[in-house]
């Protein structure tokens, strides 16, 4: 272990673990040094499978205590995130933590001042920000090349079988997985929400307790209205987990099915009853890391330098407030104002 490498321990040593050893492999200056599960057989799986050297336990404030880390990884299910921020931040830990921040926007805020409190970075995965397709239309979106942006859609269907927290859990499709999508507006349009409405409901035949489909519609600064429509029952022709983007600009539009390279048109001339159009050349982008790699790499980088990372907690709070705005709209029937969500 080198004099500057990051010491972490990690809790929460289920599914999504795979990615983040994915990437810590990948990753020299940071050391996993210990592993915390509710159950101790599945610390004890993942050290086997990932991390020989790591300490395992089912106490985390006794492991803190113990190894005093340089941060923590929390990989638990959305309800343990205040439990486990909180014990972090009483370590005086910096603490890299799955999304969603927290499932309610108070405990949200609770955390965004404890963290602050505690003078430590808090950052959460918002990994879809962090993809080659993304960063192309973004990089295109800033460069000008449609104009400045006035429409923004994403489509994301498909019918995943889960087991465990996801199928009990409410407003899952807006809370569990349109975080992302949600963040990933706010990242390409450099836009902030100001208004929802919202239409949730579980379809017939769904294998989710409720919620897994939304139709949400949001008024953003900049007179920017982004639409998303989205189902986590919908068998056939899935979008691929980034979904599907359509921004469209005065001058032009760029669509991004999620997965390939973007492709993009702009008007070249007045035309006649259409407008001549060219096609737009996307920059090659310089090689960067994805995923979950691309959010650690962040993270440490801010730890080192004491800076805010991109996904800093309280910026995620924006991103939240689209989430508990939609589903609080979706209740209201209404419009409903996002501004005091992040005041
Ligand atoms: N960023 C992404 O793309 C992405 C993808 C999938 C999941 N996630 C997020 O990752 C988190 C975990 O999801 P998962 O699919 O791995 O869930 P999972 O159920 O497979 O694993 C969660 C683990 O946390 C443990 N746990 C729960 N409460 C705990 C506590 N208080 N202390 C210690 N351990 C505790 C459970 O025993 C379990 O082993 C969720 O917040 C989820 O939304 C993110």
């Amino acid at each position: 272990m080198g004099a500057e490498t990051v010491r972490a321990v990690l809790v929460g040593c289920g599914e999504i673990t795979g990615l983040w050893f994915d990437a810590l492999d990948r990753i020299d200056d940071v050391s996993v040094v210990g592993l915390v599960d509710l159950e101790i057989d599945r610390a004890d799986r993942l050290r086997e499978q990932r991390c020989p050297d790591a300490e395992t336990s089912t106490d985390l404030n006794g492991m803190l205590d113990r190894l005093r880390p340089d941060c923590v990884f929390d990989c638990t299910v959305p309800a343990a995130h205040e439990h486990v921020a909180l014990a972090a931040f009483a370590h005086r830990c910096h603490l890299l933590g799955e999304k969603p921040l927290a499932p309610t926007l108070e405990a949200a805020r609770r955390l965004v001042k404890a963290g602050r409190a505690a003078g430590v970075v808090h950052a959460v995965v918002q990994n879809w920000r962090y993809s080659t397709g993304m960063g192309q239309l973004r990089a295109a979106v800033e460069a000008g090349r449609i104009g400045r942006p006035t429409t923004l859609t994403a489509d994301f269907f498909m019918a995943p079988h889960f087991t465990g927290f996801r199928n009990e859990m409410d407003h899952v499709l807006l809370l569990d997985m349109a975080i992302h999508s949600f963040d990933q507006a706010r990242f390409l349009t450099g836009a902030d929400p100001l208004a929802v409405q919202c239409l949730e409901w579980n379809p017939p035949g769904s294998p989710f307790a409720a919620g897994a489909a939304a139709l949400a519609t949001f008024r953003m600064t900049d007179d920017i209205v982004f639409s998303y429509r989205g189902s986590w029952s919908a068998e056939g022709r899935p979008s691929p987990w980034h979904g599907e983007w359509r921004l469209v600009g005065e001058g032009g539009t760029v669509r991004w099915n999620g997965a390939d390279r973007p492709t993009g048109e702009r008007r070249a001339g007045p035309g006649a009853f259409w407008s001549d159009l060219q096609p737009l050349s996307f920059d090659e982008p310089p090689p960067m890391a994805e995923g979950h790699e691309g959010v650690i790499r962040d993270f440490l980088t801010a730890i080192a330098n004491r800076t805010r990372p991109p996904t800093d907690a309280s910026d995620n709070l924006r991103s939240l407030a689209m989430v508990f705005g939609a589903i609080e709209a979706a209740k209201t029937g209404g419009w409903v104002d996002l501004r005091p969500y992040y005041a």
